[in-house]
């Protein structure tokens, strides 16, 4: 199940990989919003967050104007890590490297058939593990407040 959201900047964006998920027949929740109507997208960030975080939904997807408002929001959570990603090759590495949970998307900086591909390789692509599960652990010693050797 992946979770999507957006505010007014990132609506179109959102739009076109929802039509990728059911393509692909991914289960989605969409949070909204549902226009381009202007609201604040931290509403979007955390209702996205959360359901990754509890694990409700195994990854997240979130847009804005330019994917950085939203992804802070995200980011406040406890267990998040929301990626801004404007290439494919972001994409990858933010799954690889990152264990990415959620990625970040601009409606003011990429357009849909980019948005469509870097979804298509966030999913799809595995975390490495080995010495980048210990550098993903030192980001929960950081939220958990312990200081880091
Ligand atoms: C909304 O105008 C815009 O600020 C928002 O979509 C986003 O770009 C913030 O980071």
């Amino acid at each position: 199940m992946i979770a999507l959201g957006a505010d007014h900047g990132g609506y179109r964006l959102k739009e076109a990989v929802k039509k990728y998920l059911e393509e692909k027949n991914i289960e989605y929740i969409d949070y909204g919003c549902y226009s381009e109507e202007s609201v604040n997208y931290a509403v979007y960030a955390q209702k996205v967050a959360n359901d990754v975080a509890n694990g409700k939904c195994e990854k997240g997807i979130l847009c804005c104007g330019t994917g950085i408002g939203i992804s802070m929001a995200a980011n406040k959570v406890k267990g998040i890590r929301a990626a801004v990603v404007t290439n494919e090759f972001c994409a990858e590495m933010t799954r690889r490297h990152n264990d990415a949970n959620i990625l970040a998307m601009g409606g003011r900086v990429i357009d849909c058939e980019t948005a469509v591909k870097l979804t298509d390789i966030f999913l799809n692509t595995p975390f490495d593990g080995g010495r980048h599960a210990e550098r993903i652990a030192q980001i929960a010693q950081i939220e958990n407040g312990e200081q880091l050797q």
